[in-house]
């Protein structure tokens, strides 16, 4: 049954996702460790998939079971998780109204009509642009998206940005690691490192239970994207320590186990530095695998730094979460224009 088994689960993806060996990349970047993807990006048919739909799938349940007719939630302006929840509610035939807040200070012409705003929109949702800044948390903006259905007289299931706190927000990427377990039975190996970006926070989070079960939460290395690590931080842990109770992990996760680099996120969230301009040319250059500039290029860069650093031993097996987003290439065309 695996620590999952007593959830129920309503599916949004394809199922197992690839494993993919990356061997350019690897030679690339010094040679020294072995490179896969986990292809979280490629995990569905709705609306380019991302890691949103692994944890979705656990929460629609509890959706279906609310009679809720309309679903709430809040992003930045290329939000892949609003994405995920217009395409969720596409596909449940439900409403949806998705706050869109200015997280980034990025000023590209057509941010704020290309890429995951623009799938939002053909999807059906009712986006709605405010001019708050970046916070993880919990945001009055939210609460008057959810007072604004009520007072149409509809009834609103509210999911927080990033669906991370969410009681079962952690649950999917508790699945991500038992998912991995079975693939490196066939494989024949075990992962020394898996790397991943974090800034909600239950992506990384339901990695850590999960990997926990095996006592290798501490080769999970969290990449920051989001600026703020010390709220990253105490948002993982409260989801970390929820996640654990629900699936009756037995054991409290020590802190030292929440591995956490925040030294990958500048100059801001949402604004890719040189550096991670150059890790995303690498990945597509190498593997043609597409990265972001808000998300996996950040944590792209994260690894690629680390590997030529030597925080690695040599001869390791990593696994590089890829999470989705590439859609918000489409806001920073500017960057890529020569390439
Ligand atoms: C493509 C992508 N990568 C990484 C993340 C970070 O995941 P989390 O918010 O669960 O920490 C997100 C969402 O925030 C995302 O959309």
């Amino acid at each position: 049954m695996g620590m999952l088994g007593k959830f129920e689960r309503y599916p949004l993806t394809f199922g197992t996702t690839a494993i993919e060996h990356l061997p350019r990349l690897s030679a690339a970047i010094g040679g020294k460790i072995d490179v896969y993807a986990k292809r979280d990006d490629c995990n569905s048919g709705l609306a380019f998939g991302g890691n949103k739909l692994r944890k979705l799938e656990y929460i629609v349940p509890d959706i279906l079971a609310s009679g809720a007719d309309t679903l709430v939630s809040i992003g930045g302006v290329q939000s892949n998780h609003t994405r995920m929840v217009a395409a969720t509610a596409a596909k449940l035939g439900l409403k949806c109204v998705v706050v869109q807040e200015k997280w980034v200070p990025h000023y590209d012409a057509v941010y704020d009509r290309v890429g995951n705003i623009l799938l939002t929109r053909l999807m059906g949702a009712d986006s709605r642009l405010v001019e708050d800044e970046f916070d993880i948390g919990i945001r009055e903006s939210w609460e008057n998206a959810m007072q604004s259905v009520r007072d149409a007289g509809g009834k609103p299931y509210g999911i927080p940005a990033g669906a991370s706190v969410h009681k079962y927000g952690g649950l999917g990427y508790v699945g991500f690691a038992e998912e991995v377990r079975s693939q490196e039975v066939e494989l024949g190996f075990k992962f020394d490192y898996i790397v991943v970006c974090v800034v909600t926070g239950s992506t990384f989070g339901g990695m850590v239970v999960g990997f926990a079960a095996d006592g290798r939460a501490d080769r999970v290395i969290g990449i920051d994207a989001s600026g703020t690590p010390d709220q990253t931080r105490a948002q993982v842990r409260e989801i970390v320590d929820n996640t654990a109770e629900l699936v009756e992990l037995g054991r409290k996760i020590e802190d030292s186990e929440i591995v956490i680099n925040p030294d990958y996120a500048y100059p801001a969230y949402g604004v890719p530095s040189e550096a991670t301009n150059d890790a995303i040319r690498l990945a597509a250059r190498t593997e043609a695998m597409m990265t972001d500039p808000v998300y996996e290029g950040k944590s792209m860069q994260g690894m690629i730094d680390l590997a030529k650093k030597g925080f690695f031993p040599e001869g390791s097996k990593v696994l590089y979460a890829h999470l989705g987003g590439a859609p918000a290439l489409n806001g920073y065309s500017y960057y890529y224009k020569d390439g």
